[in-house]
């Protein structure tokens, strides 16, 4: 079977499988709908951003089959845990590869194509992109990443602005809400470099780790994604305004994204 015709069938599995999550206690209920919306943005967002590319029509349903399934750890891991936070309970990037794998959802599949997606999909969470894969494995790990950014950017901005302001923790991490900006997070920053979870110490170090993610985009379309929906402002007025450091690092990753944006390669 080609990829296209998979790949509905997929959307159909992947409703009727969250389906089975869905709960009448309304907490959990909100946290099943969050993954299922998100997982629908990201597929959007990874066509925009595979658009971009000239990506045959087999690559670009390869890439939005792994956009589909990228998250399916997270509702076992909910189900299991009662939590997000792969730290307190489960890689769930390694957790959806093994439910691909157990519930055979990708036979049917050339093998090798399914390894792919599955490897794309077990990969997609690490820190920095792992070694060792084909030029393919790597476009479609690249996509994703950059796909499950501009969506998660979108569930962090709306709930910083969201009226009323109640808090999820599931969103939040467990953070004090202080306007502190750690050293390590600043120094990290600063370098044009990723913030380690291990150095967040307060709320504020938290957003400054999700502005600094335009430290680990791949495509120009990206970029001009994050200018477009205005991101970084959004993460910026929900911070500390009289913060200096707040300021320098605004200025750097503004900067870095007008850069990039239209490039036409990033190495
Ligand atoms: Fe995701």
């Amino acid at each position: 079977m080609d990829v296209q015709t998979i790949l509905l069938k997929l959307k159909d599995w992947f409703e009727d499988y969250t389906s089975g999550f869905y709960s009448d206690e309304p907490m959990v209920q909100q946290n099943m709908m969050l993954k299922v919306e998100h997982t629908r943005r990201v597929c959007e967002a990874i066509l925009m951003i595979g658009g971009s590319l000239d990506l045959s029509s087999e690559n670009l349903s390869i890439a939005e089959t792994c956009a589909l399934l990228h998250d399916i750890g997270r509702f076992e891991q909910y189900k299991r845990y009662r939590t997000f936070l792969d730290h307190k309970s489960i890689d769930h990037a390694a957790l959806g590869a093994d439910v691909i794998q157990n519930l055979h959802v990708l036979d049917g599949i050339e093998p090798e194509m399914a390894e792919m997606i599955v490897r794309t999909v077990r990969f997609h969470n690490r820190a920095a992109l792992p070694e060792n894969q084909t030029s393919r494995g790597f476009l479609f790990l690249k996509l994703l990443r950059d796909a499950d950014k501009v969506d998660i950017w979108r569930v962090v901005t709306e709930y910083y602005h969201r009226s009323g302001n109640q808090r999820n923790r599931s969103i939040e991490l467990d953070l004090p809400d202080a306007p502190q900006v750690s050293d390590a997070v600043y120094d990290a920053l600063m370098n044009k470099t990723l913030v380690q979870i291990s150095d967040l110490k307060t709320l504020t170090d938290f957003k400054l780790l999700q502005m600094g993610w335009v430290y680990d985009l791949n495509f120009p379309m990206t970029f001009r994604i994050v200018r477009e929906k205005k991101f970084l402002e959004s993460i910026r007025d929900a911070l500390p305004t009289s913060s200096s450091r707040v300021q320098e690092i605004y200025k750097l990753v503004q900067a870095h994204v007008a850069e990039n944006a239209f490039q036409s390669r990033i190495s």
